[in-house]
């Protein structure tokens, strides 16, 4: 025994003994352990617990898991005495930051001789457990227990537990604040991120001052993608990844590169499920478009954007400009996290007049409207006169918090007022969803107009994310009519005085199919062409891919005149015709029910299909593109598109459809633009041929056109 102890104090023991497990929290009870109080249950977790996010990190299935009853729930767990015979004492913990009240103890001789606590002392973070160590040689021969404690309440108010070893193996420690120091010479610093490694916070630091900071899933060897960090700003300039806590072996930073270019950037545009007539991001993920507006002679697209992850997070706004709403060039995020928040959803305008007093003689500003997300969320603006680089405004914010639950401005110049008109979602308290109407003479100081309750019958409808617009009715410019439009498409059709908008009729669907949401419309677009055009999110899941999600071909919305009052149509606007490759035209073809498929012998991987035909009185109509069916019913006056049924009435007894066919989904419109069916779905690669068969009499189709497309990013 002297001369273990001996060699144990001098640090370095004859042979490294066998590690002895003290308790892996595999059985159906703790064993020898007690507990008292209610927060571990009679015995240990398999893993996740009801209401708690994902718990990870574990070793087997079982683990000490106090959010049993949830985080309010307190009590102890006390393991029976064992004698420290190894240099460290190892375990897994995860759950709770708070040094006095959430704990894994160690207890000799009744005093607490060494304690350790869990990760997370804010809103989100992780339920991943990481190992962690205590060195014990200088405790070896004594006897001890471990005793976990949550005396902890409320968010983050529990404690995750397991593999408690004795061993010899020096683990990897933890680096806090872990930094890699860089001379700016390239445009990226290429970060690797790999789903489901542990969230760090990655902050950038130039010359000592703090950037940005994000959540990243920082990979600890090889990544399944590298996020590129715009440094090009900083060029000759030291700039500095600091991360916050990383194992000491992990290979994160050491493995950052830097360049002008991105890895896997060659294969950019070519991956199998980037769709190919539909905006998505190069690397990341997208939700929301945001402040679309035609800027000197530019469509400019923003869009909410995870730059260093593949799922919603460090929202920053990306940008990318088109000339013809089909070709984009993405140039790089604009807006980056700060002080104020993450970047969420907002709106762009053209300051002509220069109301704002932020653009220059004969050049009138591009002023970006947003909500910087943090505690309180407040509403800000940013400025450019070039359309490429943005200046937050010095006096932000420009709209101090009306509720928690308040975003996503809207802007628009209202001529007879003349004066900005902003259009803001605000959440009030029991879930009550309102927009709030706010004028301003110069996009800086706000005042409060009116106030559009969505809730009137209980079922809230205009949700997050509105639009506000103006629209003539069947193009006559005398009848003209406002529409304020929420996130999931639903709107309302009304008048608006400049401050009260008063809807006519309220809580109509928008879209018919599903993975749409929080449309935008263009600000700004020239007179002479007049058109209102928007660009929705696509919910389009590429998984696999250093990409996810994308945005819906650009839309234009038109009022048409039913009997029902005036509605609203979709329909792809026509630029999309440039990227026709080959077309083939079937005008006045009559197909039988059974009879021969007319369009055998096609094949396209990106489609666009457009027919228009009297269907038989009690028949269907069905199209097989890309192995989709999209069938047209008669009876029910329904379209089904890939099994999900979308109401699409004949319009003079006739029905007039266009289908686009991309990677990543389809989009169907029907009944001149009243149905809009987007549909998300991945076709599979080798489904390339197309179909139409009949039921219940033969159909001549007056018109029937395939065209098969280009890609939009590729040359050809
Ligand atoms: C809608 C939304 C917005 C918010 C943004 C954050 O998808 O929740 O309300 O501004 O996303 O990314």
């Amino acid at each position: 025994m002297k001369v273990i102890l001996l060699c144990l104090l001098l640090g370095a023991p004859l042979r490294a003994a066998e590690d002895l497990l003290i308790a892996d929290f595999e059985g159906p009870d703790y064993g020898g352990w007690t507990t008292t109080g209610e927060a571990f249950g009679s015995g240990p977790a398999r893993g996740t617990l009801p209401g708690q996010m994902p718990v990870s990190g574990h070793l087997g299935h079982g683990l000490v898991n106090s959010f049993r009853g949830g985080d309010d729930a307190t009590g102890t767990l006390t393991s029976p005495e064992f004698t420290l015979e190894r240099r460290y004492l190892a375990f897994r913990i995860g759950g709770g930051r708070n040094e006095g009240k959430l704990a894994l103890q160690l207890i000799v001789d009744g005093q607490v001789v060494r304690t350790a606590t869990g990760p997370n002392d804010r809103p989100g973070g992780s339920e991943e457990l990481a190992p962690g160590s205590w060195e014990i040689a200088d405790l070896a021969g004594h006897r001890a227990r471990l005793r976990i404690v949550d005396e902890a309440r409320g968010g983050w108010g529990h404690l995750n537990v397991d593999q408690i070893v004795q061993t010899d193996r020096k683990l990897p420690g933890v680096l806090k604040d872990a930094r890699r120091e860089f001379t700016a010479t390239g445009r990226y610093l290429n970060l690797p991120v790999k789903h489901g490694a542990p969230r760090r916070k990655v902050t950038l630091l130039v010359e000592g001052r703090k950037v940005v900071t994000n959540d990243i899933e920082l990979a600890p060897d090889a990544p399944d993608w590298w996020a590129p960090m715009d440094i090009g700003p900083w060029k000759g300039r030291t700039v500095v990844l600091q991360v916050d806590t990383l194992p000491e072996d992990s290979a994160s930073l050491a493995s950052v590169t830097q360049g002008d270019a991105f890895p896997g950037g060659g294969d950019l545009y070519r991956e199998p499920l980037r769709g190919q007539f539909h905006f998505s991001p190069r690397r990341g993920w997208n939700n929301d478009p945001n402040g679309l507006v035609w800027f000197r002679g530019e469509y400019h697209l923003f869009f909410q954007h995870n730059p260093y992850g593949w799922a919603w997070g460090n929202m920053h706004w990306g940008h990318a400009v088109s000339r013809d709403l089909v070709h984009w060039e993405e140039l790089g995020d604009v807006l980056a996290p700060d002080d104020f928040g993450p970047m969420f959803s907002g709106s762009a305008v053209v300051d002509w007049n220069n109301t704002s007093g932020l653009g220059q003689e004969g050049r009138p500003p591009l002023v970006l409207i947003y909500t910087a997300a943090g505690d309180p969320t407040v509403q800000c603006i940013a400025s450019s006169t070039d359309g490429r680089t943005f200046t937050k405004y010095p006096g932000n914010p420009v709209l101090q918090q009306i509720t928690g639950g308040n975003r996503d401005p809207k802007v628009m110049w209202h001529e007879p007022t003349k004066r900005w008109v902003m259009a803001l979602y605000v959440e009030k308290p029991a879930g009550r969803h309102t927009v709030h109407f706010f004028t301003s003479p110069n996009l800086r100081e706000w005042t409060l107009a009116s106030i559009t309750d969505g809730d009137p019958v209980g079922k809230p409808y205009l949700f997050e994310c509105p639009d506000f617009f103006e629209l003539p009715v069947d193009g006559d410019p005398a009848r003209r009519e406002w529409v304020l439009l929420a996130a999931n498409g639903a709107h309302a059709i009304g008048a608006f005085d400049g401050t009260r908008f008063t809807p006519r009729q309220e809580r109509l669907p928008g879209h018919r199919g599903r993975g749409f949401y929080a449309p935008q419309t263009f600000s700004d677009i020239p007179a002479q062409d007049g058109r209102r055009i928007l660009i929705g999110w696509f919910q389009t899941e590429t998984r696999g891919m250093s990409f996810n999600q994308s945005m819906t071909v650009p839309l234009e919305l038109k009022l048409t005149a039913t009997d029902d009052g005036p509605r609203m149509t979709f329909t792809p606007v026509r630029e999309l015709e440039s990227l026709r490759a080959a077309s083939r035209r079937f005008d006045g073809i009559t197909v039988a029910p059974g009879g021969a498929n007319p369009l055998s012998g096609l094949a396209a991987d990106l489609v666009e299909l457009r027919a228009e035909f009297e269907p038989p009185a009690a028949g269907s109509v069905t199209f097989t593109v890309r192995g989709a069916p999209v069938i047209y019913e008669a009876t029910t006056q329904e379209l089904v598109v890939n099994g999900h049924r979308a109401p699409a009435p004949l319009r003079h007894g006739r029905q007039r459809l266009i289908l686009y066919a991309d990677r990543t989904g389809l989009e169907v419109f029907a009944s001149d633009g009243l149905t809009y069916v987007p549909m998300p779905f991945q076709p599979q690669p080798d489904h390339r041929g197309l179909a139409i068969e009949v039921q219940g009499g033969p159909v001549t189709f007056s018109t029937l056109q395939v065209h098969e497309l280009k890609s939009a990013w590729l040359p050809h």
